[in-house]
Formats: structure tokens, C-alpha cells, sequence
């Protein structure tokens, strides 16, 4: 095994300890002190330079059958992260490394080799292959081209549209050529970047009135696709306002991932006969495959600045928890990131 020298001997790591009911509290985690972990045969040992917050973290702190398995009470909780190989015990991958792999909300993991991504650290920031070049790109990417079957000429709807899937969803439309391109975020700020930097022809603040309405005004002629990040009064109003064959594309329902209670479905749902929409639900999960199409094609769009975006960076393993309950409440614009 080849290691750097003076590895530390405490790990800090972040543990679900109750599931929690509605929104998370603080006291649903703990930030455990453990043993830097000793890669065993095939692992490599990776210190965490950026670890994910997502969303979808929310569903596996509860113990329902999702498409992804539980967190486990008392262990740490995992999800996306890139760091360094600080230690190697594995074929092909060497110390000094960077490396993308699913052992987040820790400074060190030992990973196996084989679940561990080389990532390039001179192609593009560390951070962006968690967020832009990484799984919410390729969620934005797939969701928007193959579930919601965009084409030229469409006019697109997009929720949570300053958020990390959002943003990027709106632009590559753009890029590709829609009709009219509309977001709704939970602020003004955030509507204001939209349409003076990510070049949306409308949006607007969801807070400031019923979405039907605002949706109506935002797109007088109706929309072909809608994105769906959010759920709730959004989806019923995009049904609301959804032209001939037109099609939603079910990516997250964030609005409700706190309730204690179903949700009520949307009450327009016959609108779909006579509009002959279609509504399709997808997990980035099942398209990894079209990973390298979406690197090739929207790599170079990051690279030449006409695809933005932003990162919001909370500092330090202590935040981890306050960074995830941040995109909860919308304190993200772009991705959230924890940088160790
Ligand atoms: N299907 C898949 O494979 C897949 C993969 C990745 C992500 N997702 C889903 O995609 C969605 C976006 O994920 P992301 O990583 O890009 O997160 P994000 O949009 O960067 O962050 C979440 C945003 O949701 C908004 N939000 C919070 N509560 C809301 C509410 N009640 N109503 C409307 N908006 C609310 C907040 O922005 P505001 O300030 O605008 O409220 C917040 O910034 C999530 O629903 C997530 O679960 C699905």
C-alpha cells in the first residue's frame, strides 16, 4: 500500500440517528468522531475535498421502499462527494489521484476501486462534477432531451429554475433552441438571474401569488414542456397551461418532501385528454449512458461560458447538515456544495 505521510487518526462523520417526521431537526444527526478508515484490498483511501447536498437525501432519511435504499440509524449517510487518494491499496488508481464516489458527509472514506470515478482536476473545478458536469447536469440533460422529448420551437416551463437542475434545464432549452423559456424561483433575486443571466424570456417568484396566474401571464401562449422540480400548485398549474401534446417531465416533487401527510394530486388531471399531454416520471439513475453524449455536448457549452452556473459553497464538515437543510429552504442558488 503507498500512502501520503501523516494521515490524521479522527475522522468526522455525519450519522442519521432518528428518521426524521416533517422538516429535520438538528438533533435527527450526530457528527461522530470515528478511526480514519484503513483501505482494505481494491479500496483506495479518499480525503473529501467537495461533498453533494441534494435533495433526494430527504426520501432515504426516511425508512419508506424507495428507489434508493434507506440511510441505516447510527451509520454515516452517504451521497456524492470528490476528494484526493491520500492512500492506495488498489490497481490503477494512485495516490494524489481525484477521485468521484458516493461516500459523502465525511472527511475520509476508503472506497472500493471500482466505485470510484478518476476525475480530472485541469479539465474542469472539482466542484463542477458534482453539480454542472455531474449528476444534476446529467439530470437536467436527460430529463428535458429524453423524457420530456424536447424539440426546436418549444415552449418550455422549468420549476426550481435558479436551483442546480433548474438552471441548467432552462438554458440547454435555450441553447437548443425553444420558443420561450420560463422559470419560477422563491425570490426576487433569483428571478432576476434568470432573465439577466441565464437569458430566460420570463419569470417570475413563486411567493408573490398563485402560480396558475403567474404562469398564465409568463406564457400567454401556453407551454409544449414542463419540467417539474417542485410538485404541488406548479404541476396543477403547468397542466393548466399545457398546449396539444404537450409533455411534463416528473424530475422532483421538493414541495412536499416534508409533509407528514400525502399530498392531494392535481385536480386538472382530465385536461390531459383533451390536450393528448403526456406525463412521464425519470431517475437520472437508469441513463448513465448518456453520460458521455451529455459530457461531449454540454462540456464545451460550460467551457465557452454560454451554459452558466453558480455554486453555492457552505465551508467545513461541521455545516454539512446546515448546507443540506439549506436546499431545503432555498438557500441555494446553483448547487450546493460543502467544501472540506
Ligand atoms: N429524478 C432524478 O433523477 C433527480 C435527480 C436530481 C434531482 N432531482 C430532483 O430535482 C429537483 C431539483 O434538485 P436540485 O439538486 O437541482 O436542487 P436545487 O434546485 O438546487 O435546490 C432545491 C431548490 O428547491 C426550491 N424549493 C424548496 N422548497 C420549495 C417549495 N416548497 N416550492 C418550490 N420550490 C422549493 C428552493 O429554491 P427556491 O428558492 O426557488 O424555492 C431550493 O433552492 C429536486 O426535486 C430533486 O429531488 C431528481
Amino acid at each position: 500500500m503507498t500512502e501520503s505521510p501523516a494521515l490524521p487518526a479522527v475522522n468526522r462523520e455525519w450519522h442519521l440517528v432518528t428518521r426524521p417526521v416533517g422538516w429535520p431537526k438538528p438533533e435527527d444527526f450526530a457528527l461522530v468522531e470515528a478511526e480514519v478508515p484503513t483501505p482494505g484490498e481494491g479500496q483506495v483511501l479518499v480525503r473529501n475535498l467537495f461533498v453533494s447536498v441534494d435533495p433526494y437525501m430527504r426520501g432515504r432519511m426516511s425508512a419508506a421502499k424507495s428507489y434508493a435504499a434507506p440511510y441505516e440509524l447510527g451509520k454515516p449517510m452517504l451521497g456524492g462527494a470528490v476528494g484526493e487518494v491520500v492512500a492506495s491499496n488498489a490497481e490503477g488508481i494512485a495516490v494524489g489521484d481525484h477521485v468521484l464516489h458516493y461516500f459523502g458527509w465525511r472527511e475520509y472514506a476508503a472506497v472500493d476501486a471500482k466505485n470510484a470515478v478518476k476525475v480530472d482536476p485541469q479539465a474542469a473545478p472539482l466542484s463542477t462534477y458534482l453539480g454542472v458536469l455531474g449528476m444534476t447536469g446529467l439530470t437536467a440533460y436527460v430529463g428535458l432531451l429524453h423524457t420530456a422529448s424536447f424539440k426546436q420551437g418549444d415552449a418550455v416551463f422549468v420549476s426550481g429554475a435558479a436551483g442546480a437542475v433548474g438552471s441548467q434545464v432552462g438554458q440547454i432549452a435555450k441553447l437548443k433552441g425553444a420558443s420561450r423559456v420560463i422559470g419560477s424561483a422563491g425570490s426576487d433575486e433569483k428571478v432576476r438571474l434568470l432573465l439577466d443571466e441565464y437569458g430566460f424570456d420570463a419569470a417570475f417568484n413563486y411567493k408573490d401569488g398563485p402560480v396558475r396566474e403567474q404562469l398564465r401571464a409568463a406564457a400567454p401562449d401556453g407551454v409544449d414542456v414542463y419540467f417539474d422540480n417542485v410538485g404541488g400548485d406548479h404541476l396543477e398549474a403547468a397542466i393548466g397551461s399545457l398546449n396539444l401534446n404537450g409533455r411534463i417531465a416528473i424530475c422532483g416533487a421538493i414541495s412536499v418532501y416534508n409533509n407528514t401527510a400525502p399530498a392531494p394530486g392535481p385536480k386538472n388531471l382530465p385536461r390531459l385528454i383533451q390536450t393528448r399531454g403526456r406525463i412521464e416520471g425519470f431517475l437520472v439513475g437508469d441513463h448513465y449512458d448518456l453520460q458521455p453524449k451529455f459530457v461531449e455536448e454540454v462540456g464545451p457549452w460550460v467551457r465557452s461560458g454560454e451554459l452558466k452556473y453558480r455554486e453555492t459553497v457552505v465551508q467545513g464538515i461541521e455545516n454539512n447538515l446546515d448546507a443540506f437543510l439549506g436546499v431545503l429552504r432555498g438557500d441555494n442558488t446553483g448547487k450546493m456544495i460543502v467544501k472540506l
